[in-house]
């Protein structure tokens, strides 16, 4: 039975060969798809995913697969990586430098552990269940920021269904007028880490799918961090909004996303 420390370590190689496919193809003329009308994947996408999957099930041929473009493996085992190859593709396709790969693991639907790497600049954030989170091996900590008007937030996409869009301004309206500034960067799963790494004091956002919070999640909670949705239930990566906070402005954050 391997280690909690050999699947990271796994994890680790796959985000790196992941990461050098981003590298190489950055500001090049790619092909780019669309999934929706504003929904990117790029060949490099599909690219990181392929390579990803194969050297992870190299190892692990029987653990489950859920990965954003489509690869997808079902079995009885109690393990599931959770993938997003490329998060920030839109940011990538732009050739704006902002972009990560994304891998987690779950043991019987609980995320054990997560990493992110952003291959632009070098970060590798990790965490294993219980035992901290960490940027290149050092470790990192949420900020101690207890007053909104001295907070950095972040939040996502805030027209990705029409019906929501007027309450999504409003919270965006409400916690830009409140914090001392907002930042909308383009990749979920690195403002995750930039919460739990104190860069940001809070991120809200909705219409999320797993692969984009799964990592991020258990990097934020071994950060001292916490998640949950816009109403405090406990995170849950198939529920597709989150408000991941240092902890001391979750309550204030929260109140101000649900005013009515
Ligand atoms: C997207 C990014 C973006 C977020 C979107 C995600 P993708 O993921 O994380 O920041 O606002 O909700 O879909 O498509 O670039 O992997
Ligand atoms: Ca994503
Ligand atoms: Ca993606």
């Amino acid at each position: 039975m391997p280690f909690l420390k050999d699947y990271l370590n796994l994890s680790i190689e796959a985000a790196h060969i992941a990461g050098e496919i981003q590298k190489r193809s950055f500001g090049r003329t790619i092909r780019v798809d669309f999934k929706g009308p504003k929904d990117l994947v790029t060949e490099v996408d599909q690219q990181c995913e392929e390579a990803i999957l194969k050297h992870i099930t190299k190892t692990y041929p029987d653990h489950n697969i859920l990965s954003e473009e489509g690869g997808a493996f079902q079995s009885d085992s109690p393990f599931r990586w959770i993938i997003d190859p490329l998060d920030g593709t839109t940011n990538y396709a732009h050739g704006y430098p902002f972009f990560c790969v994304s891998i987690a693991l779950e043991q019987d639907e609980e995320i054990i552990l997560g990493i992110a790497y952003n291959p632009m600049m070098n970060e590798l954030f990790t965490a294993i269940k219980g035992e901290g989170s960490f940027l290149n091996g050092t470790p990192i900590h949420v900020s101690g920021t207890d007053k909104l008007e001295h907070a950095l937030l972040a939040t996502g996409r805030l027209t990705r269904k029409k019906e929501n869009m007027d309450v999504h301004f409003l919270q965006f309206r409400r916690l830009a007028m409140n914090a001392q500034a907002t930042r909308r960067d383009g990749s979920a799963v690195l403002d995750l880490c930039y919460v739990a790494a104190g860069r940001f004091d809070g991120f809200w956002e909705s219409g999320l799918n797993p692969w984009d919070s799964a990592a991020g999640s258990i990097i934020i909670k071994e950060s001292g961090g916490e998640i949950t949705n816009f109403t405090g239930r406990p995170f849950n990566p198939f529920f597709p909004e989150l408000l991941a906070s240092n902890g001391a402005l979750h309550q204030l954050i929260m109140e101000i996303l649900n005013i009515a």
